[in-house]
């Protein structure tokens, strides 16, 4: 008898500016949460589940721990991540792996203890004083093949253990980011700072200088645009050619890892970023990772990653996420603030950018009144995740989250020939909030401020599929035209298991203000199906 064929690996497939994660030969949006960094364990977790499933979770984001699965060298013990990965698929979640090996918010803290205390063998970055600093150097080339040949086994057990193919993605280290100073100052890496650029960096600099990011264009132009040089030849002196300069060694180093991963096991791999504090310096914020403006430096040295991934702590989130996107990456957020506005935030990445997935931070912490909200969005995304991935990348749908700072509403956006106007509503008005917000236990700091978001998918020539919450929008054509648009009709409602549409109620008179808009509550995330005409 044949043996039955193996499950696939999970795969990218690009679409525009998007891509989609391809599991079991399906579209699969993650639906997410990262557990805190300490959680992964068996005993831990227990009980904890139940709550993860009741969010309405489809993947855990969560760390493989160097220190606990090579205590010796050579010696690997897989009991965390086995555990790990077995409780998951017990619970009908896929993973999504964070390797916290070298790295981890820019420390070293994860490093096995054999690592730590070999600094003759692993040596430290230090600071501009000599000082040594609990940051392995990228320049050690002991450190990232010790680091390369764990990951590889991690793949590789992952590839003859985890045959389900339960584990989706693998993020390479976590936030890798230079402190206090924009380089480190070690004797490898002040001999590597003299030498001259590496012809792989320069290559892609000269290739196409329009495509590069227009900070690193800017400053390799203002110097010259040479091809050839040492960093300062190259790209001047200053913060900002140490931080290049680090970048490019991160990448390099993260590339030995993630091309050991690989050859084990062919999963889809990234990096992610700790963002930069608005108004502060390279060496002031984590330098040199995975962010956009270094998107070329870093696609360049690592080419065995297969996109940069943002850590989205701060409220300008609609920005951050176009900042990748626009630098040529799909969207993926392993982590996101865990308040009240990942609910809003998660429609907007599906939305507006396709995205992967969204994962709020420390998601076994989030408390009740976040919980329901993000639980409710991800319903609603849940029930529209064929939908969202058949429009991925393509001009059909968007996601609307209220522009930050100094915008006078309506927020105008454009959807093919029609014109958008959206305004947000963050208080739930007393009678028509319908849902989630429980008027006797509504406490009036919570009342104050409401997440408002909207995903809005063209399904037809004038037909939609919208949800979201705390948003009302109106309709126009985009261009000059005699045509006026008017609401035909308006169902509240939602998608069965068979993905078919159960309508539950017409909305028209108030709810639609006669006619004039579509309005999802603010409070609850709805579903609507609408349909638009135009008359004379
Ligand atoms: C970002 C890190 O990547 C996480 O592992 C965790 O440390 C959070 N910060 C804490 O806010």
């Amino acid at each position: 008898m044949p043996s039955p064929s193996p499950t696939p690996l999970p795969r990218l497939e690009r679409r525009g500016t998007s891509a989609r994660l391809i599991v079991d030969e399906r579209p699969l949006l993650i639906r997410g949460g990262e557990l805190g960094n300490s959680a992964a364990h068996r005993a831990y977790l227990a009980g904890r589940w139940e709550e993860l499933e009741r969010l309405g979770l489809n993947a855990v984001v969560a760390p493989a721990y160097w220190e606990l699965v090579e205590p010796t060298e050579g010696a690997f013990d897989w009991s965390t991540v086995d555990e790990l990965i077995e409780d998951a698929a017990a619970h009908g979640m896929r993973v999504v792996l964070l390797w916290f090996g070298t790295w981890k918010n820019s420390m070293s803290c994860y490093a096995p203890e054999w690592v730590k205390t070999d600094t003759a063998r692993f040596p430290r970055g230090r600071d501009a004083q000599g000082r040594p600093l609990e940051i392995l150097t990228p320049f050690g080339d002991e450190s990232r093949d010790a680091d390369a040949r764990a990951f590889a086994a991690l793949m590789a057990h992952l590839r003859e253990h985890d045959t389900d193919r339960t584990v989706v993605m693998v993020q390479v280290e976590n936030e890798i980011g230079m402190i206090r100073e924009a380089r480190e100052h070690s004797d490898l890496a002040e001999r590597a700072f003299a030498s001259a650029v590496p012809d792989a960096l320069l290559a892609r600099l000269a290739e196409e200088p329009a495509s590069l990011q227009p900070s690193l264009r800017a400053r390799w132009e203002a110097a010259g645009a040479r091809t050839a040089g040492t960093w300062t030849e190259v790209f001047g002196a200053g913060a900002e050619t140490d931080e290049i300069f680090m970048a490019w060694a991160y990448a390099r180093y993260v590339e030995g890892v993630a091309a050991a991963g690989r050859v084990e096991l062919d999963l889809p791999l990234y990096a992610n970023a700790a963002l930069i504090r608005p108004g502060s310096a390279p060496g002031q914020y984590p330098s040199a990772g995975p962010l956009p403006h270094l998107s070329d430096v870093w696609r360049a040295g690592a080419p065995s990653l297969d996109f940069l991934a943002p850590d989205i702590y701060f409220p300008n989130f609609a920005e951050w996420a176009t900042r990748y996107v626009d630098s040529g990456h799909p969207l993926f957020v392993p982590e996101a603030l865990r308040s009240i506005d990942a609910a809003a935030n998660a429609l907007y990445a599906f939305g507006a950018h396709g995205a992967i997935g969204f994962s709020a931070f420390g998601i076994e912490q989030i408390d009740d009144r976040a919980g329901e909200l993000l639980s409710a969005s991800y319903d609603a995304i849940r029930q529209l995740s064929p939908l969202i991935s058949e429009h991925v990348g393509g001009a059909s749908m968007i996601g609307l989250l209220p522009p930050e700072g100094g915008h006078r509403p309506p927020h105008r956006v454009r959807l093919g020939d029609l014109e958008l106007s959206a305004t947000y509503e963050h208080e739930v008005s007393p009678g028509l909030a319908d849902g989630v917000i429980n008027e006797a236990d509504d406490r009036a700091a919570d009342r104050a401020r409401l997440p408002a978001a909207a995903i809005v998918i063209r399904t037809g020539d004038d037909e939609f599929v919208i949800a979201g919450i705390g948003v009302t929008i109106t309709f126009a054509g985009a261009d000059p035209s005699p045509d006026v648009i008017g609401i035909l009709r308006c169902d509240e409602g939602g998608f069965d298991d068979a993905g078919d549409w159960r309508t539950r109620r017409r909305l028209n008179g108030d709810e639609t203000h006669q006619g004039r808009h579509v309005r999802l509550v603010p409070g609850a995330v709805t579903i609507q199906r609408v349909a638009l005409y135009r008359y004379r």
